[in-house]
């Protein structure tokens, strides 16, 4: 059941519309062009240091799949190539693998193709409210020997899915507090492409909590993607997940939001990133790294080749940006001077997000 779910969520995102209903916002960031950047662009260094290790440049592939065999392929094909690169990832919601012993291969394939990277545990924060607690996040993290787990919130989709189950209780913040003490390595927030909000910040802040992956609207639609499912099976939801499909807050606020609720936060930009200057973007407003899902998706059926030729194509154009914005490493990416205008300012206006203070946030000062 859970998997034939799965299998039809990677066709949707594969071959149908499911993308861009709203603009991320990245649009309305301009990095200044500098003629004159004192740099050659042999000396720009990309890597970062991410949960301890160092990763080549500062991009993950953000949690998508496994389950079975052909969803064990794609994150076998995709740890392949983030291992060779020395980037990161994270898999796909490992709830199957802890109530199926056979579902298990598909996820510990990741750990065995890429024995020395950043790998990251997946797991929705529905399954809290209904019943899971330490002993489940710490057999997530073991099976893969994760550096951290995501704990992925989805209420939209939840709300629009067939068969979803929209419970999102308080006790959550309760019960991953304690876990958060006695698990041993980092949990993440996860959106799943409708984007953090400050007051949504704050509220695992308090928790003790400071890893956020945005995941902001822009890119897949997971209402879209439901509402596909939701037409295919006539379900009287079909319509209501049109009108919904574009709720969101698109990734660029999401970064501002999360950076000023939690200045000392480790963000994962991510929601609709497809390409390095955007990466660039990310990074200059706000973010420590970016995260992309389904364009990876769609190289990695390709195969390894198709996404080692992308990942370079994407790194090439983030160092072009740094090399134009005259930013040697990630650290001056930091805090090169930017535009923020039209849409994105009226956002940060409306609310209470000063330019001058959100300046000295966003270069981390
Ligand atoms: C996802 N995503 C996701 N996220 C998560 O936390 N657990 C999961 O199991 C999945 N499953 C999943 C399957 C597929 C096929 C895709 C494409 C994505 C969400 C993903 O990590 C990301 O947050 C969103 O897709 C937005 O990023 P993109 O796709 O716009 O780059």
């Amino acid at each position: 059941m859970i998997t034939n779910r799965k299998l039809e969520h990677v066709e949707i995102c594969l071959y149908e519309d499911v993308e861009g209903y709203i603009p991320t916002l990245l649009d309305d960031v301009i990095l200044i062009h500098q003629a004159m950047p004192c740099l050659s662009f042999n000396e720009i260094n990309t890597s970062v240091k991410f949960l301890n290790k160092e990763i080549s440049a500062p991009l993950m592939v953000t949690g998508m799949t496994g389950g079975n065999e052909a969803l064990g392929k794609i994150n076998a094909t995709i740890a392949e190539v983030i291992e060779e690169l020395r980037l990161a990832m994270g898999v796909g919601s490992q709830r199957i693998a802890i109530e199926r012993a056979d579902a298990r291969e598909s996820f510990k394939i990741v750990r065995k193709k890429a024995p020395t990277s950043p790998i990251i545990a997946n797991i929705g924060a529905p399954q809290l409210a209904k019943g899971y607690g330490l002993k489940e996040l710490k057999e997530a993290v073991s099976m893969i020997e994760a550096d951290a787990i995501a704990v992925h919130l989805n209420p939209a989709q939840e709300l629009f899915q067939p068969e979803g189950e929209p419970e999102y209780p308080g006790d959550i913040l309760i019960k991953l507090k304690d876990i958060s003490k006695e698990l041993g390595v980092p949990i993440i927030i996860k959106e799943t492409g409708t984007g953090i909000s400050m007051e949504t910040a704050i509220k695992f802040k308090e928790i003790g909590i400071r890893y956020f992956d945005v995941s902001g609207q822009g890119g897949t639609s997971w209402i879209a993607v439901e509402m596909v499912r939701d037409k295919r099976k006539n379900n009287w939801k079909k319509e209501s997940a049109e009108l919904f499909a574009g709720w969101g807050i698109p990734t660029a606020a999401s970064i501002i939001e999360t950076r000023f609720a939690v200045p000392d936060a480790f963000i994962i930009g991510s929601g609709g990133i497809r390409n390095g200057l955007q990466i660039a973007k990310a990074i200059a407003l706000g973010a420590d790294i970016a995260g992309m899902a389904s364009p990876v998706l769609k190289k990695a059926v390709e195969g390894k080749e198709s996404l080692v030729s992308f990942f370079n194509k994407v790194i090439f154009e983030l160092k072009a940006a740094m090399m134009l914005t005259g930013a040697k490493n990630v650290e001056e990416l930091k805090r090169v001077p930017v535009v923020i205008w039209k849409e994105l300012r009226e956002w940060m206006e409306s609310r209470g997000i000063s330019l001058s203070t959100y300046e000295k946030l966003r270069k981390r000062e």
